[in-house]
């Protein structure tokens, strides 16, 4: 299947494309509490529609070079979340990095799941990939749980692996692997 997904009544995965600025600006200063703690420390210029529509216009190009694919979630013609597949490596690991925020106001719901599921098979049937994976702070509960929902399995622990919130954190890091 090939995206839009529906993954409940009236809230849809699709690719991220030209023009999304302004809606993943405004999704971005809604939500920017709720995501610091999860994040990067971001620039002062991270939630302007300039800034993102950059952002969208680098995930249109490298979805066209099969370097990633990025999928926001729209209820309506708000943008509610994201779901962004990084890091496409070919050969013999035909793997790439996932990572994904929902607004603080549709956690809750199972969007989320139901999101990273759609996303893992449009890795799978249309990039051809192996494996995806994942990497949540060792508190995120909420993220491992929609991980092992989703049937990631946990692999390892990876210390100071990402400097989240400013500083240099462990993470849990999960896999699923993608069975054809
Ligand atoms: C991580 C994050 C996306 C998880 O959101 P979430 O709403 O908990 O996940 P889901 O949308 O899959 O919803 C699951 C919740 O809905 C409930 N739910 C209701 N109906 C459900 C259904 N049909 N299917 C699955 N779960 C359902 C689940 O019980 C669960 O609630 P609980 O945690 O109280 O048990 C969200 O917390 C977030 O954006 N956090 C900040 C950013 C972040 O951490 N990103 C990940 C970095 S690794």
């Amino acid at each position: 299947m090939l995206p839009p997904f529906d993954l409940v009544p009236g809230v849809r995965l699709r690719l991220v494309r030209a023009g999304d600025g302004d809606a993943l600006a405004a999704a971005a200063r809604r939500n920017a509490d709720h995501l610091a703690p999860w994040e990067p420390i971001r620039g002062a210029d991270h939630a302007t529609p300039a800034r993102q529509e950059a952002f969208a216009a680098d995930m249109v190009a490298q979805h066209a070079a099969g370097t990633a694919a990025a999928f926001v979630i729209v209820r309506d013609d708000t943008i509610i979340g994201q779901a962004t597949v990084t890091h496409v490596v070919r050969g013999p690991f035909l793997s790439a990095n996932l990572g994904y925020w929902l607004d603080a106001h549709e956690t809750g719901r199972g969007i989320m799941t139901l999101a990273v599921g759609a996303v893992a098979e449009y890795c799978r049937d249309a990039l051809g990939l192996h494996r995806l994976q994942a990497a949540t702070l060792v508190h995120n509960d909420a993220s491992q749980a929609v991980l092992a929902r989703a049937g990631f399995e946990r692999i390892g622990h990876a210390p100071r692996y990402l400097k989240i919130a400013g500083s240099w954190q462990d993470h849990v890091l999960f896999q699923r692997i993608l069975k054809r």
